[in-house]
Formats: C-alpha cells, sequence, structure tokens
C-alpha cells in the first residue's frame, strides 16, 4: 500500500495546531516538511520550532524535506526536533556520502532529493545509504506549481537502479502530484506521494487524502 505524505506549506499557519488534528484524522501517513532557506531555493518557508510544534502534535511520522545549502550544519537539531526522514538534496551536498551517515547516525531514515534537471544515474553510488530517493515534479521552491511529467519516466528509473541492486528504497514524488498523475506514478513504482496545495486549498481536505490514499495502479477507482 503506498504512503501519502501531505505537505503542510500550503497549510493555514494561524491554525497550525487544528490543520494537524486534521492530519490526525484522516488517513495521511506521513507529514512533510518542506524546509527552505531561500538560498538552495528562492523561498523561506521554517525551520526548527514548527517541526518540533508539529511533533508535538502527531505521532505520524515526520518527512523532513531539507531544501538547504550545508545541510549537514542542521541534521542533527533536525533529528532531535522529531524527524524521521530527513531528506538532503543532492545538488546541495558536495560530500554526501558523508551526510547520509551523519542522518544514519542520528537515527533517521535517510533520503535523498532530485531537483527536475539531475539525473537518477548520479545516485548509482550512494543508493545503498539511502532508505529513500525524492524525484522532484516541479522545480523546489514553491507549492501550487504544475508537474512535469518526464518524473514519471525517472520514478521508473530510480525502481530499475533500486530493483538491480535488491534494495528495499522506497520512493517518494513531490510536487503537483493529483489524483491523476498519482496512479501512473504509483505504476512506474512509486511508493509515497506527496501532495500540498491539493490538500490543503480544498474545502474537503480529508476527501482528497482518501481518493489519494484509495488509489490503484491498475487504474481502478
Ligand atoms: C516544493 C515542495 C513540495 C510542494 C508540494 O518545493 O517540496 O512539497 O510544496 O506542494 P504541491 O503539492 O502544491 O506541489
Ligand atoms: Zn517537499
Amino acid at each position: 500500500m503506498h504512503i501519502i505524505a501531505p505537505s503542510i506549506l500550503n497549510a493555514d499557519f494561524s491554525k497550525l495546531g487544528s490543520e494537524i488534528d486534521m492530519l490526525n484524522a484522516s488517513k495521511a501517513d506521513w507529514v512533510h516538511l518542506d524546509i527552505m532557506d531561500g538560498s538552495f531555493v528562492p523561498n523561506i518557508s521554517f525551520g526548527i520550532p514548527i517541526v518540533e510544534a508539529v511533533r508535538k502534535k502527531t505521532d505520524k511520522v515526520l518527512d523532513a524535506h531539507l531544501m538547504i545549502v550545508n545541510p549537514d550544519k542542521y541534521i542533527e537539531r533536525f533529528a532531535h526536533a522529531g524527524a524521521n526522514y530527513i531528506t538532503v538534496h543532492y545538488e546541495a551536498c558536495p560530500v554526501l556520502e558523508k551526510v547520509l551517515g551523519q542522518i544514519r547516525s542520528t537515527g533517521c531514515k535517510t533520503g535523498v532529493a532530485l531537483n527536475p534537471d539531475t539525473p537518477v544515474k548520479v545516485l548509482e553510488p550512494f543508493i545503498r545509504n539511502i532508505d529513500m530517493v525524492l524525484i522532484m515534479s516541479v522545480n523546489p521552491g514553491f507549492g501550487g506549481q504544475s508537474f512535469i511529467p518526464e518524473s514519471i519516466n525517472k520514478v521508473a528509473q530510480a525502481r530499475e537502479l533500486i530493483r538491480r541492486e535488491g534494495l528495499n528504497v522506497l520512493i517518494e514524488v513531490d510536487g503537483g502530484v493529483n489524483s491523476e498523475n498519482g496512479k501512473q506514478l504509483l505504476r512506474a513504482g512509486a511508493d509515497v506521494l506527496v501532495a500540498g496545495s491539493l490538500i490543503f486549498n480544498a474545502s474537503d481536505p480529508l476527501q482528497i487524502i482518501d481518493n489519494l490514499k484509495g488509489m490503484h495502479s491498475n487504474g481502478i477507482s
């Protein structure tokens, strides 16, 4: 069964507590936290205090997506704040191996994100140290952008790499995901679907989460 990870980037931060209550009452599996530093991406979102606040409100897996330069400086603090998965960007890590070791030493799972222009093959040397590959299906920085269809091929390529190596690595897709492209992504081998604006801009977010969770890669329902 695939995993749904709502991104709170488009949540109403003036009532973050009740937004998390809504997720707790939903079929969402994880909570996706988009950390942006205004340097790796042209936007600033939120940081460690919000991760701590969300941790206090939910037992769900916290999936921290770090869109920041020098992530090595902050990994310990995100782990301490309650993250379970810590995903760094390949493009932001000149010494990726070291950063992945650092994440694992905190007890967190490792994720590596690839921007739309970064090919899957760059991960070959590192795949044994990765618990989750994050295929970005928009250029990172903002919620509500349109899905880049080529991402579906990248998911298939990542699935093939993982299969070839005989590993158990999750594939997550983030950006512009909906129930149409969602089915194609599941068929290509995705395990975790992130959705932000689709959920938080909806009048009935629980229904949207239900739809995403109930999707089948064979197209039924
Ligand atoms: C983009 C973020 C995504 C994004 C998801 O930089 O990593 O998590 O906010 O939001 P939607 O689903 O609106 O594209
Ligand atoms: Zn994200």
